[in-house]
């Protein structure tokens, strides 16, 4: 039975981070104080600065230093923003209002929908005192770490109450999608007392509706976008037409995207509003591959980028019963979250889209999305080909590499990548967060060592300049001790120390979060210090 994306078990990593992310002000539940809203969450102040550095580093290694292309020369790259809600008509071209669908099950008896995908099924069997084995039924549950045992200890309760006996551990799960629809009929559902109460499976479309406009109609139905890449591909001709570039390039766009997932999970992992950090490359047809495996290679490269160990990396590529009919080919990149571990699950995935975005559009808008390569027109008259070949090959529609992935993944995978929890400051299990100083929200905490003798007021001099360049906090207040502690659990790579030497030689103390080593730099040259150690 597959366990990705399982629940975590209790008391488990997943458990600590979560806490330390909400105890420190990164990541809070969405309307808390209303008992929350299912799949939607705040970042709070240090998570948004978090997810604004991932955010800005994408956007700077994508769209303002890309790259160098695998010909040596500069990409070209723009960036977008584009509207979360767009004209119906781009949904339906884009197959998200026909096919967007996860199939689901619902159960008539308790009215819990599930995805059809996450119920696995055995016979419950009890051997019971006589050594008969007696089968209970068919019953279900959903796919996790602790399937099994719930499995078990739901026919135990059972069988405890018809007799009694052992419960025969089953070897096998049967996906519910796997049986005919009389076997359907037979199941008990995860929460349900009698059987055949679950339905067959049946789509459930994951775009959020609202409308525009004040009559609330079939006629004004919007959809809240499920991605942001068709906002790139209706504006491909606007690019192509207002800029300079010319294929090959991409467009770039960081943004919100909503999808109503049957079963948000996982924090952060799988909700129902969520970033996208997404790119289209569009190149010519006999280039893709190229162009694939160039984007494939630097995308994982990125990560890595991060402070992300190459182990807990893995490219996954997708067989070919997974891929789209229009695709050639598609990967993704994985990391080995808590939840998943010694799993993978998916981070990003880069997509060989061929020319279907793009066709469609085309055909739906009537609106001509081709595209007129002069350069390789004058390639293939000069290379002798035909008057008709010139012309058939030097127009076509261009061929799309997508890299899209998820910001608030990334802060997920952040977060479980920097976790630590360790014997430090007094403490025997001392958690914080080693973020790559580049990332990390707080770049140097500043203190006096005491509030007298003239230290505050030259730690608070020292705080006014270095905050016109890094994010920094001033902190007077406790003992030092424990200003270190708390600027180590948030992750803040460095802490600077006003103390009685610094009026003698103007020189601070900077503590180094990781190792807690100490060096003494002078006051003039903190600021440069601090530059050379936040260089990527
Ligand atoms: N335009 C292609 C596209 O949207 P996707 O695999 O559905 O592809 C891309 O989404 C990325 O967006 C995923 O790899 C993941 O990082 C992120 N993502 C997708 N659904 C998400 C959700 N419900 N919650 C958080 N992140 C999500």
């Amino acid at each position: 039975m597959p366990s990705t994306e399982s629940e975590p078990p209790s008391g488990n990593i997943m458990e600590q981070i979560v806490s330390l992310a909400k105890r420190r002000g990164f990541v809070y539940q969405a309307s808390e104080i209303y008992g929350g809203i299912r799949g939607f969450w705040d970042y709070g102040p240090l998570g948004v600065l978090l997810k604004n550095n991932i955010r800005d580093h994408w956007w700077r290694a994508m769209v303002e230093c890309p790259p160098v292309g695998p010909d040596g020369s500069p990409i070209d790259m723009v960036g977008l923003d584009s509207a979360i809600i767009q004209h119906p008509n781009v949904w339906k071209a884009s197959g998200h209002v026909d096919n967007f669908n996860d199939p689901m099950v619902d159960c008539r008896e308790t009215k819990a929908r599930y995805r059809a995908d996450h119920l696995w099924t055995a016979a419950a069997q009890v051997r019971r005192k006589n050594g008969n084995v007696e089968t209970l039924g068919v019953f279900s549950v959903l796919s996790g770490d602790d399937a099994g045992d719930l499995f078990v200890k739901r026919v135990d309760k059972i069988a405890r109450k018809t007799g009694g006996g052992e419960v025969v551990a089953p070897t096998d799960f049967v996906p519910f999608t796997k049986l005919s629809p009389a076997e359907m009929a037979e199941v008990v559902g995860p929460d349900a007392a009698q059987k055949g109460t679950l339905t067959e499976p049946r789509p459930f479309n994951m775009m959020m509706i609202s409308y525009n406009g004040p009559l609330q109609d079939e006629d004004n139905k919007v959809y809240l976008r499920p991605e942001t890449a068709q906002g790139i591909f209706t504006n491909y001709k606007n690019v192509l037409d207002t800029t300079r570039v010319r294929v090959p390039f991409g467009i770039a766009q960081i943004g919100k995207s909503y999808r109503n997932e049957v079963t948000p999970r996982n924090f952060i992992f799988r909700s129902r509003e969520f970033e996208q950090m997404e790119m289209e490359f569009f190149c010519p047809p006999d280039q893709s591959i190229l162009w694939y495996e160039f984007w494939r290679d630097e995308r994982m490269k990125w990560w890595k980028s991060l402070g992300i160990r190459a182990d807990n990396l893995k490219f996954r590529d997708h067989d070919d019963d997974e891929l789209a009919h229009y695709s050639k080919a598609c990967v993704d990149i994985e990391y080995k979250y808590p939840f998943t571990s010694p799993d993978f699950g998916e981070l990003e995935g880069i997509a060989h889209r061929g020319c279907f975005d793009l066709t469609q559009h085309q055909q739906h808008s009537s609106q001509k999305l081709d595209y007129f390569d002069q350069e390789l027109q004058l390639k293939l008259k000069e290379s002798g080909a035909s008057p008709e070949d010139v012309k058939a090959k030097s127009r076509y529609i261009p061929n799309v590499i997508e890299p899209a992935s998820g910001l608030t993944r990334a802060v997920l995978v952040l977060l479980c990548e920097a976790y630590r929890c360790e014997s430090r400051s007094g403490v025997e299990k001392f958690e914080y967060f080693a973020f790559k100083p580049q990332l990390a929200p707080i770049k140097a905490g500043i203190f006096p060592l005491v509030n007298k003798d003239g230290m505050p007021e030259i730690a608070q001099k020292l705080y006014m300049d270095l905050r016109q360049q890094f994010t920094c906090e001033y902190d007077p207040k406790q003992s030092i001790g424990k200003r270190y502690a708390r600027m180590d659990e948030i992750g803040t790579p460095f802490s600077i120390t006003v103390d009685g030497q610094t009026k003698d030689d103007q020189s601070v103390t900077i503590r180094h979060r990781d190792s807690q080593l100490q060096e003494r730099v002078a006051l003039e040259k903190v600021s440069t210090f601090l530059t050379e150690k936040l260089k990527a």
